[in-house]
């Protein structure tokens, strides 16, 4: 019986990881540089000279940029509501955001 007080919170961390989620969805028509704006923009903020980032060879592709989308992080919240043609398209935004080397 003790352990299964114990289990319960437990599970519910493990559930719901260390980030929170996002309930943002695209409204329809949006194009992946509204959804950034709206989403994304309040703490990926222009760098000088004008890229939102400074991605990590690991990072600097579109499937990398969706899943962190996805999940979250530690620190990101995750947005499950961003999917399909919306999630690709904005990883290709971000992507397009990086800078150039
Ligand atoms: C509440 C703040 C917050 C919001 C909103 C947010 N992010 Fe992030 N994001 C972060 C933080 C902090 C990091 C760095 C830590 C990490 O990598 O998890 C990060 C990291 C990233 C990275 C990894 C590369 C890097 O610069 O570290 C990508 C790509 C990214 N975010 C894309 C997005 C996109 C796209 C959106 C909008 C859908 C978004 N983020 C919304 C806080 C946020």
């Amino acid at each position: 019986m003790k352990r299964m007080i114990i289990g319960l919170p437990l599970t519910f961390l493990l559930a719901t990881g260390c980030s929170k989620s996002n309930d943002y969805s695209p409204a329809s028509g949006a194009t992946a540089e509204d959804v950034f704006k709206t989403a994304c923009i309040e703490c990926h903020q222009p760098k000088e000279g004008g890229h939102y980032f400074e991605l990590d060879k690991n990072m600097a592709n579109a499937t990398a940029i969706a899943n962190k989308v996805s999940q979250g992080s530690f620190m990101m919240p995750a947005f499950p509501n961003i999917q399909g043609d919306s999630l690709q398209g904005l990883s290709e935004y971000v992507l397009s955001q990086n800078k150039a080397e």
